[in-house]
């Protein structure tokens, strides 16, 4: 039987499961990333990404259909092409060079009649304006006309056993009528529902506006948690409470600050865009941006206040960090509000141990002693702080042996625990 030909750019956090879910629906896929040990290790069943199990990559690879490669010569012919590459923020300003660099790696290989699909989110028209015009030029192909082009933005949830890629509905949007029939199609083949929207740029909006929302409600009960503590009164109930009211409330719960590639990235590109575009300020980003960028100075002043109720000094004082990774139960430790944490630490002399279960080695700070969760490192440490919540850790042993908990995420009971 004839197999579609699908090539996803970029095989990360977005482009393997993508990969993976479009073998098992049937296409044949080629995963281009410039990375090579990333291929490599993809090559030889080594998955990086917590929600793609290594068994799940072995099979992807044993049934011939899935092939990683860092040779963009390996996408010619095909029928589908996804890019997922990295939209980073440098210096403040979006990124977009990876799309651009992708843009012209894939060019030759655009043909009549394919599909070219892009998700990484980015700020309104970059589709249309950036990565049409790449396309067309070696090609000497146009969209709309020659090829279809669209935009659909993923909302993968690292970490979330109940919302996968599959069940997820999935925003479509194409440069015209033909274009999105094509982009709709495709994702009918690998989700359960698809919300086709009218324009590309609703599309790409429609991401952001997600995630500015989120970031805008964390900063919000951020806040909201440092003026409580303040004024004595528990935020965590209070937000609890809240949350039982069945309609017009969504619970957000403080934290220790935002990390990963989305929250502290995503709202800029379209504070940005604003700005170049209108010349106005998205006065709610900004404001969101400081305040949850001020967290993790907040909570390293909590522990100081605490150890000082205590008659101790951060100085010379052993601190235990439980969790560093900026979202629990992943290893994901891109800006990770645990790196300024240990940084402030440190420099304020404090020696910083850290249970970590799921980073990388290389990307856990230097000169963070990454150690075990036992009792021995519980009772050495002057303060242990729950900074990510991982579910697999021993809760009862940490309220049973810690000397002084900060919780930073409600996760501890007792006389030693003080919450954010
Ligand atoms: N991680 C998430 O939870 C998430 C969720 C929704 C959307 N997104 C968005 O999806 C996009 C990708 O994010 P990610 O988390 O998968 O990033 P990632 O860094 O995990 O993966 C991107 C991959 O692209 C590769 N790459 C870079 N330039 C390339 C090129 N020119 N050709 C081929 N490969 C190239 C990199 O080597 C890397 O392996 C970003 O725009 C991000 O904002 C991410």
């Amino acid at each position: 039987m004839d197999h579609q030909k699908l090539v996803v750019v970029g095989q990360g956090y977005v482009g393997l499961p993508l990969a993976m879910r479009a073998v098992e629906a049937g296409f044949d896929v080629v995963g281009v990333d410039l990375d090579e040990g990333r291929v490599k290790r993809l090559a030889s069943g080594d998955s990086f990404v917590e929600d793609t199990p290594a068994r799940r990559l072995d099979q992807a690879l044993r049934s011939g259909r899935y092939h990683p490669t860092t040779d963009y010569a390996d996408a010619a012919g095909f029928d589908v092409c996804v890019i997922t590459v990295p939209t980073p923020l440098r210096d403040g300003t979006p990124d977009v060079s990876y799309i651009e660099k992708a843009g012209v790696s894939l060019s030759p290989h655009v043909s009549r009649g394919c599909t070219v699909i892009l998700e990484s989110t980015t700020y309104p028209g970059t589709t249309e304006e950036l990565l049409r015009p790449l396309l067309e030029m070696a090609s000497g192909l146009q969209s709309p006309g020659d090829f279809h082009l669209g935009y659909s933005p993923e909302r993968i949830d690292p970490g979330n056993p109940t919302w996968r890629l599959e069940n997820t509905p999935k925003v479509v949007s194409g440069m015209d009528a033909a274009a999105l029939r094509r982009v709709d199609a495709f994702y009918q083949g690998i989700v359960q529902r698809t919300v086709p929207v009218d324009s590309i740029r609703v599309a790409e909006l429609t991401k952001l506006i997600e995630n500015t929302f989120r970031q805008v409600n964390i900063a919000l009960i951020n806040e909201l948690a440092v003026l409580s503590h303040e004024l004595g009164i528990d935020v965590w109930q209070a937000v609890d409470a809240a949350a039982t009211k069945p309609f017009g409330f969504m619970s957000f719960r403080p934290g220790p600050g935002v990390g990963g590639h989305c929250l502290p990235i995503d709202p800029c590109y379209l504070s940005w865009q604003v700005k170049r575009t209108l010349g106005r300020q998205f006065r709610f980003v900004e404001l969101a941006n400081d305040i949850n960028h001020e967290m993790p100075e907040h909570v390293v002043q909590r522990i100081m206040t605490g150890l000082n109720r205590r008659g101790q000094a951060v100085n010379g004082s052993q601190v235990l960090l439980l969790g560093l990774a900026y979202k629990k139960n992943t290893g994901d430790m891109r800006d990770s509000p645990a790196i300024e944490i240990t940084r402030r630490l440190q420099s304020l002399g404090a020696r910083v141990h850290a249970v970590e279960p799921y980073a990388e080695p290389q990307h856990i700070p230097g000169d963070v002693v990454v150690v075990d969760l036992t009792e021995g490192e519980l009772r050495a440490a002057d303060a242990t702080v729950v900074v990510t919540d991982h579910d697999s850790l021993d809760y009862d042993l940490v309220e049973r042996c810690a000397r002084y908990i900060f919780d930073t995420r409600d996760r501890c009971r007792g006389d030693t625990v003080e919450r954010l």
